[in-house]
């Protein structure tokens, strides 16, 4: 097994591992991939601020998210299709999210069912929201994430309909895989995830699929959203849900400081700053460039997450810096989850941890709950360069 140091050490063994398409599907931004790539590049016009001679002894990155206490303030992001990743994915994933210390959100786009994670896990877990049209299962959705404990709702409120990602409509995205020549040929390369997969009934869209009505193809992601997803979904719709859920409520998808005002009028407990990871508006500002403006508009109001684009702790790092509270990583464990299944999403957030660790110690900080702004060099520019 070679000696893996940082996230890109787990991404290389995930590409080797897992098909092509389901490689894509995590490892792709929409259209052009600008925003995709500048969600990372972006962490790197940010430099870190170097102090010295302050005593390193008893460090903590310990932290409150929406009143919870957890190791880090990292969370696993919402991310469809894990248990295509690796077998039962999301169940691994959890279970690796919860002997850590952070969050897990549950995907309405998983694999393994709410009730499934719920059954295989221990500690509550956070639960992540698409609006499909039909009313009933919304009603039941939220009914079963209550039955399974989960200790926080995060609504996704910026993929009413998809942004265009070129790469799965060229592999032909489906779960389970379809067979074509194409998706075969590259089976016949990934005999280990294969054996892996064919040991497990999980393999359809675990809370969709018995449960959504009006849903012709349920193993295409594609087109499923385009039939079921809720295109009318709007601020009145968003108070709706909160006032269906009596725990904390995350709003996941702000971009705007406007939106991250009206974000408040609903009574969410907290934000995400987010662009989804790239994978919807391309065109659109990388979170982190876009997190002063919106933590200048309400960074003392409500409690501000960031993710897109992490991939390091020195990026959990510059995001807290910033102001946010709370990050949340996705690719950064699935290629973990891909590569080595739960023992690498162990890793992933072992890596992130030390990473952000060390980094906090070279600062001079003792507490993650003490980074600000004092720690960063920023160009002069950084959030006024397009406006
Ligand atoms: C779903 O959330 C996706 O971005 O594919």
């Amino acid at each position: 097994m070679p000696v893996i140091t940082e996230i890109e050490d787990l991404k290389r063994i995930y590409k080797r591992r897992v098909p092509k398409m389901f490689y894509d599907y995590a490892e792709t931004g929409s259209w052009t991939e600008q925003t995709f790539r500048e969600n990372s590049s972006d962490f790197d016009e940010i430099r870190l601020r170097q102090r010295i001679a302050v005593d390193m002894a008893g460090r903590t990155t310990a932290a409150k998210m929406v009143g919870q206490d957890y190791a880090m303030p990292v969370a696993l992001a919402p991310v469809g299709l894990c248990g295509m990743q690796a077998a039962d994915g999301e169940i691994k994933a959890a279970r690796a999210a919860e002997k850590f210390g952070v969050p897990f959100t549950l995907s309405t786009m998983s694999i393994c069912s709410i009730e499934d994670v719920a059954s295989h896990t221990t500690k509550p877990f956070w639960f992540q929201v698409y609006t499909l049209k039909d009313d009933d299962f919304m009603k039941r959705l939220f009914a079963r994430a209550k039955d399974a404990n989960c200790s926080a709702l995060v609504i996704t409120v910026d993929l009413q309909i998809m942004g265009q990602r070129h790469k799965d409509l060229k592999n032909g995205l489906s779960a389970p895989p379809k067979l074509t020549p194409a998706s075969i040929l590259n089976l016949a390369t990934k005999v280990p995830w294969g054996l892996e997969m064919l040991q497990t009934k999980r393999r359809f869209f675990g809370n969709i699929v018995g449960h959504a009505k009006g849903v012709t193809d349920p193993t295409s992601l594609g087109s499923w959203t385009a039939e079921a997803f809720d295109p009318s979904l709007d601020w009145e719709r968003i108070k709706q849900f909160r006032s269906w859920w009596d725990g904390p409520v995350i709003l996941k998808g702000i971009l705007d400081p406007e939106d991250a005002k009206r974000a408040l009028d609903v009574g969410a407990d907290a934000i995400v700053v987010s662009n989804h990871g790239g994978r919807q508006l391309d065109g659109a500002l990388s979170s982190i460039r876009m997190l002063p403006q919106i933590m200048d508009a309400v960074g003392d109001k409500i409690e501000v997450h960031l993710d897109s684009g992490i991939r390091s702790g020195q990026d959990v790092l510059k995001a807290l810096a910033i102001g946010a509270r709370g990050t949340m990583i996705g690719r950064a464990f699935v290629y973990g989850l891909g590569a080595m299944g739960e023992a690498g999403v162990t890793r992933a957030l072992q890596v992130i941890h030390k990473e952000l660790d060390t980094t906090m110690a070279l600062c001079g900080e003792r507490d993650v709950a003490k980074l600000g702004r004092h720690n960063l060099l920023l160009p002069e520019n950084f959030a006024t360069r397009w406006s």
